[in-house]
């Protein structure tokens, strides 16, 4: 949906990505609307260089357009979705900057504008990484819903940056000002962080991955994943349960994470490719950095590929042999199965006949119904008290 925001300044156009006509979600929220006022009613000069971190759809990026923004986000939907709204409203692409998280940080600082992402981990990468551009003279101001800012946020900017403090509640929305003290000595940073996969997990087992900030399960394996590389369909002697388990082909880790789905796939399956895809930068990289701890051997590593984007947006018809998810059910902090729904369209189109699609989820979120009106099949490949993998074959 497209909906019009008014800012201080502008009537603004904004719509999330991808656009969607049923969907009834804003791509801005009080929180942006909070800081945009505070920024002009406090008659805030925004001199030097503007960075703003966090950016939900890019409706802080647009309505501070004219101010050269640099904008930092871990989110290819983020930046396609910046990207389309400057667009709608007229704006010079090329007086923006839009960087990921993956990029070199700017040199200097001089307004540093914060929203507060729900990953506390890529919020403290971002302000530790950010910390050396900010001078005694930059101005930090973070905004989110109250809900979103806890003292642990607070403690971060503290800790990094200098003291902290946050502003009345307006509509549901805070505003955090910080101070920077350029003497602090600020603490390293912890990222990325390594584990160790438990046993009983198929040829992960006892492996280590490789976590950048902010991806999911950065510090423990997730419930539904360890159920999935319990059955994924390694082939003979793997403990799938499933699947012609052929090797070769190639295959899809979509929405990879820290890629520990498409290293086992790799690991099981040495003459297949091995495409991870997801929409976050810090995934990818995590992903890769998973995939070369596991693979030693340089032809192996040849089989992989990595790759940032939508799903399976941009992939060829009747390209792939088998995809294999566990979807995300949330949304820049909204709950939602579209992303599911692209995912699963995305593989019906880019899968060639007898091609699978394989799904771990939550048993309430009824893939089935979904992947049954998609594909016409749905398979149940293993169930808990908790959790289902499906299959889906395109016919
Ligand atoms: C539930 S996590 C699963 C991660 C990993 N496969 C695992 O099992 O640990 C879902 C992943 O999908 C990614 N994602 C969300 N929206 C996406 C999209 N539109 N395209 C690609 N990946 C997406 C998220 O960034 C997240 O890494």
């Amino acid at each position: 949906m497209t909906d019009r925001m008014t800012t201080p300044s502008a009537e603004l156009m904004l719509a999330r990505f991808p656009e969607d006509s049923r969907d009834q979600l804003r791509a801005w929220d009080a929180s942006d609307e909070y800081l945009l006022r505070h920024l002009a009613d406090s008659g805030q000069a925004l001199d030097g260089t503007v960075v703003v971190v966090g950016d939900r759809w890019g409706a802080l990026t647009t309505a501070l357009g004219a101010h050269g923004p640099v904008q930092v986000t871990d989110s290819f939907l983020t930046r396609e979705a910046t990207r389309a709204n400057l667009a709608r409203n007229g704006a010079d692409p090329a007086s923006v900057r839009l960087l990921t998280t993956r990029d070199a940080m700017p040199g200097r600082t001089d307004v540093l504008l914060v929203r507060v992402p729900k990953s506390l981990a890529l919020l403290e990468d971002q302000l530790l990484r950010l910390a050396p551009s900010v001078h005694g003279g930059t101005v930090v101001v973070g905004t989110g819903m109250v809900k979103e800012i806890h003292t642990s946020t607070l403690k971060l900017f503290e800790r990094i940056l200098g003291p902290t403090r946050t502003s009345l509640a307006e509509k549901k929305a805070r505003l955090i000002f910080c101070t920077p003290n350029p003497g602090l000595a600020r603490p390293a940073n912890p990222w990325p962080l390594s584990y160790t996969l438990p046993d009983g997990i198929g040829p992960v087992s006892g492996r280590t991955v490789v976590n950048e900030a902010g991806v999911f399960c950065a510090e423990r394996l997730d419930i539904g994943t360890r159920f999935f590389l319990r059955h994924l369909p390694y082939g003979a002697g793997g403990e799938g349960t499933g699947g012609d388990g052929a090797d070769g082909g190639r295959i899809v880790d979509l929405g990879c994470g820290n890629g520990v789905v498409g290293t086992a796939m790799a690991l099981a399956r040495p003459a297949s490719e091995v495409l991870f895809v997801d929409e976050s930068y810090q995934a990818v990289a995590s992903a890769e950095a998973t995939y070369r701890v596991n693979t030693d051997d340089a032809a192996e590593r040849g089989k992989a590929e990595f790759r940032v984007g939508d799903g399976l947006n941009g992939l060829p018809e009747a390209s792939v042999d088998l995809v294999l998810t566990n979807p995300p059910f949330h949304s820049h902090q909204a709950t939602t199965d579209a992303t599911a729904w692209r995912m699963f369209g995305g593989a019906r189109r880019t899968l060639r006949p007898g091609g699978e699609l394989w799904v771990v989820g939550n048993r309430h979120l009824g893939y089935h119904v979904k992947l049954r009106r998609l594909f016409g099949n749905s398979e149940l490949v293993a169930s808990d008290a908790k959790f289902v993998v499906l299959k889906a074959v395109r016919r």
